[in-house]
């Protein structure tokens, strides 16, 4: 009888303990008698993550020890309650899948569940089987329409299978008993309770924000005995599963007890979720990132096109030959820089071979004249870089130093020394706003023949200079006359071959035999020099063409025709002084200017002589008129309808002018 007593009490013991069995969690921090499975992890911030970013996953968490429901096998089940807070956060803001649940099974896991619309509760053949002794509440994202679902935000109790017993949108009822949507997929956390009471058979799963109080008005109801559903030992836990939208489900916490209501979970000491902001990440790839990388590729090919367009703006010409001159070479960079970019403002001025511009060097700060010679060809260009190098290394006081070169495609820049009172011709001609003096001009014209005879005569090779004028006269500071444009004739004068000749001078200074042979000699040059001579002389042009009567007034035939007629003086500008020493000097030098205009070649003077005639070292042969007509009638040979005895400079020089195509394809070649 006592042993009888004491079993009962033993089993009531016992009983008592099964039957009031609780546990809470609020949050899994190092949580015991949790078993998880599939993907489902916790984080060590204490949340039970079911899924994480993996698709078409299931993630299982049951509390490990069996709960005895029923006090036989065919017992009536016991009430039991539970509370837990869950969220869902999605990638996209507007879709989530699949949901979560909280289940009730025989055992604990469910490994042969299926991920998606299944929830990780069922697969295909269990489905609403009854031997699965399943209860189940799902909170489901997505309307799976063939198991009736209302919508993708919806609450259902599931009993064996996936079609709801009952269900409902999710939401509560407030306590002005209004319904109060809530979106599961809000990314909030949201506090559920499930009741099932024994004696009304009544299943109550009820919801509410966060901070809310429990509703007095469950969500969804269903009545139902579950003491054939639930067998005498059951596991609970939770369900979840991913579909093809990345989606997290969390469980933040959790609260059981049998016969009873949940303990009350702290929500103070529940875990925060983690931060999770797809949105602004997506956004920012799928709008940001391309939008960077197209601004990035825009400005690169911006950046490529101004490499370009600047390499191309600096882009010189250099070959193997160009290298010993090396120190003789302008980068076409430094030029551009000197002229600030060749600035019309900086022009000097432009003449047949090209324009010349005024500019500073960046590196020494030295006023330099930038001549931009247009040259297509580079025939001849060695030959005539090697000259202008060797010109580059001559010193003398009458002629304009040249710095450097620079070469690129189709041009060719000349770096000269500054001529700070720039060329002769200004002063000479149409009333100029200064003249000069005799005692001016008269050292001029000998700097010049100086400098003209340091080229033929002194310099280590004879340089022929091809086009001695006024304008190529340029005077430094002290107007001392310096000879500039040396040798450049020669880059368009190429070739011997009398047929392919281009005679390249200036008009009115081109001898005769120069326009016909095409050659180019020390005498061709001392011709120039005799027209030059006239023209200082007299401040005429060697041709002036009056376009009113069409009248050719030739400066040489002119002179030569006072000079027959015994008033040579004539010739002299008006301006020069009247001291009889100065007009002497002005008589020789209009005579040495006929006997350098010479027609014919032999009978000039050579650039020494002239250097002497002008020092009066030595004194001028007496010009006769036959000995200077002499030479043109030979010359000429009455090719023309002149006649030669009278008048041989003007034949000559008309002859220059009208005499042969050559001239004419000089005029072309030469741009004038
Ligand atoms: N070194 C220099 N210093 C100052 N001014 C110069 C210099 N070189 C040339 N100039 C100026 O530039 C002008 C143009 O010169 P450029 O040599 O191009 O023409 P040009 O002498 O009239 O004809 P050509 O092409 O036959 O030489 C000259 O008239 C002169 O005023
Ligand atoms: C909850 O369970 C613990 C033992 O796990 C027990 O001590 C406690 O009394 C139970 N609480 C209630 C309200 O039954
Ligand atoms: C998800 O969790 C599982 C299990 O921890 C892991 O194997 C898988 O790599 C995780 N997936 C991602 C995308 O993190
Ligand atoms: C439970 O009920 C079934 C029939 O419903 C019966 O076969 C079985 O013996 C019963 N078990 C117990 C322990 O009463
Ligand atoms: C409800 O469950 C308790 C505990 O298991 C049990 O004592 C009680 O009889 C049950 N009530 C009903 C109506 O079955
Ligand atoms: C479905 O699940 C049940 C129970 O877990 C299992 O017996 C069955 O083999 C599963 N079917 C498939 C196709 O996996
Ligand atoms: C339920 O499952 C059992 C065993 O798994 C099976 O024998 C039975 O045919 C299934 N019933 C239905 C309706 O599929
Ligand atoms: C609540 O959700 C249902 C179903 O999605 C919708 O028809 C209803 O307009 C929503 N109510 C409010 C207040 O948002
Ligand atoms: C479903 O739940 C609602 C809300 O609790 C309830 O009004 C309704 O009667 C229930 N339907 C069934 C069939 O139990
Ligand atoms: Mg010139």
């Amino acid at each position: 009888m006592f042993k009888l007593i004491f079993f009962f009490f033993l089993c009531q013991i016992l009983k008592s303990s099964s039957q009031n069995l609780n546990f809470t969690y609020n949050g899994f921090h190092t949580p015991t008698d949790i078993s998880l499975q599939g993907i489902a992890t916790l984080t060590n911030t204490g949340l039970l993550k079911l899924t994480n970013t993996s698709v078409q996953k299931t993630g299982h968490a049951f509390y490990t020890k069996p709960i005895r429901f029923k006090d036989s096998q065919n017992g009536t089940v016991s009430s039991f309650s539970t509370s837990f807070v869950f969220a869902i956060q999605s990638q996209i803001p507007t879709l989530s899948g699949h949901g979560i649940a909280f289940v009730v099974s025989p055992t604990p896991g469910l490994p042969l569940a299926l991920p998606s619309q299944y929830i990780g509760l069922f697969n295909i053949t269990n489905n609403g089987n009854d031997t699965n002794h399943i209860f189940a509440v799902e909170f489901d994202t997505i309307q799976s329409s063939e198991f009736g679902d209302p919508n993708d935000n919806h609450v259902g109790i599931d009993i064996n299978g996936l079609r709801s017993v009952n269900y409902s949108t999710a939401g509560y009822w407030d306590e002005k008993d209004e319904f109060r949507n809530l979106s599961l997929i809000s990314r909030k956390r949201i506090q559920v309770w499930i009741d099932y009471d024994n004696r009304s058979n009544r299943i109550d799963v009820t919801m509410a924000p966060f901070d809310s109080d429990k509703p007095r008005k469950p969500l969804v109801s269903y009545v139902r005995d579950l003491s054939s559903i639930l067998l005498q030992d059951m596991y609970v836990g939770f369900s979840s599963a991913t579909g093809s939208v990345i989606s997290e489900h969390f469980v933040v916490g959790w609260s059981f007890r049998l016969n009873g209501e949940a303990p009350l979970l702290s929500l103070s000491k529940l875990p925060k979720l983690p931060r999770f902001e797809p949105k602004k990440v997506s956004d920012f790839y799928k709008i940001g990132m391309p939008l960077i990388s197209l601004f990035m590729i825009f400005a690169m090919i911006l950046l490529a096109f101004y490499i370009v367009r600047r390499k191309k703006k600096f882009e010189e010409e250099l070959e193997d030959w160009e290298i010993e001159f090396g120190k003789n070479r302008f980068r076409f960079k430094e030029l551009y820089h000197a002229t600030k970019g060749f600035k019309e403002k900086d022009l000097l001025g432009s003449g047949g071979f090209g324009r010349v511009y005024r500019g500073i060097l960046p590196t020494t700060k030295l006023e330099v004249a930038v001549k931009r010679v247009s040259h297509d060809s580079k025939q001849g260009m060695k030959e005539f870089v090697a000259e202008i190098v060797s010109i580059g290394r001559m010193s003398h006081r009458n002629l304009v130093p040249l710095l450097g070169y620079c070469r690129r495609r189709g041009e060719l820049l000349l770096v000269y020394d500054y001529m700070p009172n720039g060329s002769l011709d200004k002063y000479l001609y149409n009333n100029p706003e200064v003249t000069l003096d005799w005692k001016q001009r008269s050292k001029i014209i000998k700097g010049v023949a100086s400098g003209l005879f340091y080229l033929h005569e002194e310099w280590e090779q004879v340089v022929i200079h091809r086009d001695v004028k006024a304008s190529n006269v340029l005077l430094d500071a002290e107007f001392n006359g310096r000879l500039g444009d040396f040798g450049l004739a020669r880059l368009y004068d190429h070739g011997s071959d009398p047929q392919t000749t281009h005679v390249v001078g200036t008009l009115g200074y081109l001898a005769p035999e120069h326009s016909r042979t095409g050659r180019a000699t020390t005498a061709t040059d001392v011709y120039a020099f005799g027209a030059f001579l006239l023209e200082v002389v007299s401040g005429r042009r060697p041709i002036e063409i009056h376009s009113e009567s069409d009248d050719t007034f030739l400066l040489v035939e002119w002179v030569f025709s006072l000079w027959l007629r015994g008033s040579i003086m004539e010739a002299k500008h008006p301006n020069l002084g009247s001291d009889a020493y100065e007009l002497e000097e002005v008589e020789m030098v209009l005579k040495l200017g006929l006997l350098c205009s010479h027609s014919d070649p032999r009978c000039r003077p050579s650039m020494r002589q002239v250097l002497q005639y002008l020092r009066g070292d030595m004194a001028l042969p007496e010009l006769t008129p036959l000995n200077l007509s002499a030479g043109s009638v030979m010359n000429l040979g009455g090719r023309d309808g002149f006649s030669g005895i009278a008048m041989p400079y003007s034949s000559s020089v008309f002859n220059g002018f009208t005499g042969g195509s050559s001239i004419a394809d000089s005029q072309l070649s030469g741009g004038r």
